[in-house]
């Protein structure tokens, strides 16, 4: 009996040994690991001192390292002038974000187009559950990009420029001066949880914009602006967007596109299992009526969508013209094809709760509704749709009534 305890013991103090043992070769760093912390390099989390110095420092020696460097900001309101972190790096690297990075109010005292750019990275994480905090109330009464279209274009909260096989998951931007986070050039990047806001009557701030990329994933992220959710430009192949909350915004637009030579085609674009409350349109595709280089917009997917008290639900103009003076020399050169709207339902603000005007030259093809249901309740009565030079199908049960042919 007493030697039976007393083995008991012994195998008790045995897996105490085991585990302590497991536990202390946890802590141990992994080789080639290391921390950057950007107050090593005089970073202040005061809220006033400009770090731009110390954080650039800090990435630079971490960009060098050959094993896992990881950029750390610790908690606290750190003031940042513009940075550009520029690769390539020698290793995957990342880019942890506890505290608060503050833009300066002044947007002159920001000199390239975006507050935080990382340039030529591949292998970047950006993540940490950290805010950008674009203090844009004090730049938005300064824009006139409605009345002026040469007005200076206002710094973006961050930007992504030639980045490829990376992400950015657990950040959220607020109140960026015009857009939030700027994609240009990148391939096989994913946007996850993320929470990106700025009033909905604050103009222009986008809250993710993308050209000339390819293979993006966008999920898990709540959106609410003053301009589009998610802008979707010339270039952009192969981007799936899943469970998106939208709204207030503009929605989830394409283009505008046709303004430009010498755009690229948009395709393979999937949008799926997201909600969009109170935003201006749903799902929008829009070019203008204007020949510049003929450029193809094919292969869509939208998916699954809930409209609650959105303006215009499914949208494709193809005369678009955000401000009055618009001069149509000729109807659109974009050809838009091959566009699917499947089990899309909810609540319209607008009578015309499905809207596709195309291109008298370039008439739409491949359109296809299938279980469409979306209600407007009114004075003005229930919900129609509108068709211009649009061809397809319609599949299951379609309300309001299709128009396609
Ligand atoms: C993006 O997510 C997919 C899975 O959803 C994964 O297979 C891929 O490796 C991820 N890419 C990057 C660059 O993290
Ligand atoms: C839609 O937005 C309204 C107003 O912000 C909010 O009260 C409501 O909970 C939202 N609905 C959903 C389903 O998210």
């Amino acid at each position: 009996m007493i030697s039976s305890v007393c083995s008991f013991i012994r195998l008790i103090l045995l897996i105490a040994a085991v585990a302590s043992s497991i536990a202390a070769a946890a802590s141990i760093p992994l080789p080639g690991r290391k921390i950057f912390d950007v107050r090593s390099y005089g970073a202040r989390g005061d809220g006033k001192t400009d770090n731009a110095m110390a954080f650039t420092k800090a990435w630079k020696e971490a960009c060098e390292w050959k094993g896992f460097p990881r950029v750390y900001v610790p908690f606290g309101t750190f003031y940042l002038g513009g940075v550009i972190f520029t690769g390539p790096c020698k290793s995957r690297i990342s880019f942890i974000i506890k505290g608060t990075l503050l833009a300066p109010k002044e947007a002159n005292a920001i000199k390239e187009e975006t507050w935080i750019i990382f340039r030529y990275v591949d292998y970047l994480t950006v993540s940490g559950g950290g805010i950008l905090d674009g203090q844009g109330s004090y730049s938005w009464p300064l824009n006139n990009c409605r009345q002026n279209s040469n007005c200076r274009a206002l710094p973006m909260n961050m930007g992504f420029q030639f980045v490829r096989f990376s992400r950015i998951s657990h950040i959220r931007s607020i109140n960026s001066k015009m857009g939030h986070l700027n994609f240009f050039g990148v391939q096989n990047f994913n946007i996850s949880r993320m929470s990106i806001r700025s009033p909905g009557d604050s103009p222009n701030t986008d809250g993710i914009k993308i050209g000339l990329s390819s293979n993006m994933k966008i999920d898990n992220v709540d959106i609410g602006t003053g301009d589009d959710c998610i802008a979707i430009l010339s270039g952009t192949t192969n981007l799936d967007i899943s469970n998106v909350n939208c709204g207030p915004g503009h929605g989830i637009s394409v283009g505008s596109l046709g303004r430009y030579k010498d755009e690229k085609s948009v395709q393979g674009i999937t949008v799926r299992d997201s909600i969009f409350n109170g935003s201006t349109n749903g799902v929008r595709i829009k070019t203008w009526g204007s020949t510049s280089t003929p450029n193809l917009v094919s292969n869509f997917l939208y998916k699954n969508l809930q409209m609650i008290n959105v303006g215009s639900p499914i949208n494709i103009d193809q005369q678009y013209c955000p401000t009055s003076n618009c001069n149509y020399e000729s109807a659109s050169h974009i050809q838009i094809q091959d566009v699917r709207y499947n089990n899309i339902w909810g609540t319209s603000t607008d009578k015309v709760a499905v809207k596709l005007q195309c291109s008298k030259n370039f008439p739409c093809k491949g359109v296809e509704l299938t279980d469409v249901n979306l209600v407007h309740s009114g004075p003005d009565g229930p919900a129609t749709a509108f068709c211009e030079n649009v061809g397809g199908r319609t599949h299951g049960k379609i309300a309001p009534p299709s128009c396609i042919r």
